[in-house]
């Protein structure tokens, strides 16, 4: 069985590759996460790509999504539980296809940035009950879409930069990182470092999409518009997703 993980961008089926779209026409079946309520943009968003892209009436496999504990004591092995359950969903529909069948995977972004598909599909195949390879289409990430939205380039002359989680955030900057792309930061924990006159920020809401926000200007500043704007979104929506470059000020 042939899986294609391809990556669609962050929510425009314009923001897509050519070779993208030869991999999605390859497909057979494709397996899209029932994450429940609250996402209908983001679905609606998925079946948009495939409308514009793949001819006739793509099938589509809808698999629940295993719960995943939100408040773990141990949060590295609260992860690979929730990616062996996602496996093992995954698992059961696959063995109910012919072992010829091209399956497709929509991944949000590019598949390599913070997105568990490759690791999930690893582990189907580690299971061992199918006889499975995959390959790995990149895709536009937030990230990309985030600097190209701001007109920014994402390193200073020669300099590095970190990519992090709103989790990780507080430590990254405890350890001197001075430049800093934030994902997955549902409770803007940037707010902590407000107050201190040191930082800008670049942030952006729903990049891609009809209602992309973008806010930028010293932290300070930015915190409240910021906050005004996301809630307006998730009030909108029902979600909102978010990314921000944090830097020193030079
Ligand atoms: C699970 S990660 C997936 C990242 C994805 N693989 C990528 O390459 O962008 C989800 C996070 O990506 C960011 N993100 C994804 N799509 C976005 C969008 N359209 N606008 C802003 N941020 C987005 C947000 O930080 C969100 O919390």
């Amino acid at each position: 069985m042939r899986i294609h993980l391809v990556g669609v961008g962050g929510g425009h089926p314009d923001q897509i590759t050519i070779q993208a779209v030869e991999k999605l026409r390859a497909v057979d079946v494709f397996l899209v996460a029932d994450k429940g309520d609250g996402v209908g943009d983001l679905a609606q968003a998925r079946e948009e790509i495939l409308r514009r892209h793949v001819p006739g009436d793509p099938t589509v496999i809808a698999v629940p999504d295993p719960a995943r504990d939100r408040a773990p004591k141990d949060y590295g092995t609260a992860v690979l539980d929730w990616h062996d359950a996602r496996a093992r969903a995954y698992e059961k529909v696959l063995l109910s296809l012919e072992p010829d069948t091209t399956v497709g995977f929509l991944v949000w972004g590019d598949p390599a940035l913070y997105d568990s598909t490759i690791r999930v599909v690893e582990r189907v195949r580690d299971f061992g009950t199918l006889d499975v390879d995959f390959d790995v289409t990149p895709g536009i990430s937030s990230v990309s879409m985030l600097a190209a939205s701001h007109r920014i380039v994402l390193n200073r002359i020669g300099g590095p930069i970190v990519i992090t989680t709103g989790r990780a955030l507080l430590d990254d900057v405890a350890a001197g990182a001075d430049n800093i792309v934030v994902m997955l930061d549902g409770n803007l924990t940037c707010r902590e470092l407000a107050g201190t006159g040191s930082w800008s920020i670049y942030w952006g809401a729903n990049l891609g999409t009809a209602d992309e926000q973008l806010v930028s200007g010293p932290l300070d500043e930015c915190m409240d518009e910021i906050e005004r704007v996301r809630a307006q979104l998730k009030a909108a929506h029902g979600w909102v997703m978010d990314t921000y470059v944090l830097r020193t000020r030079a």
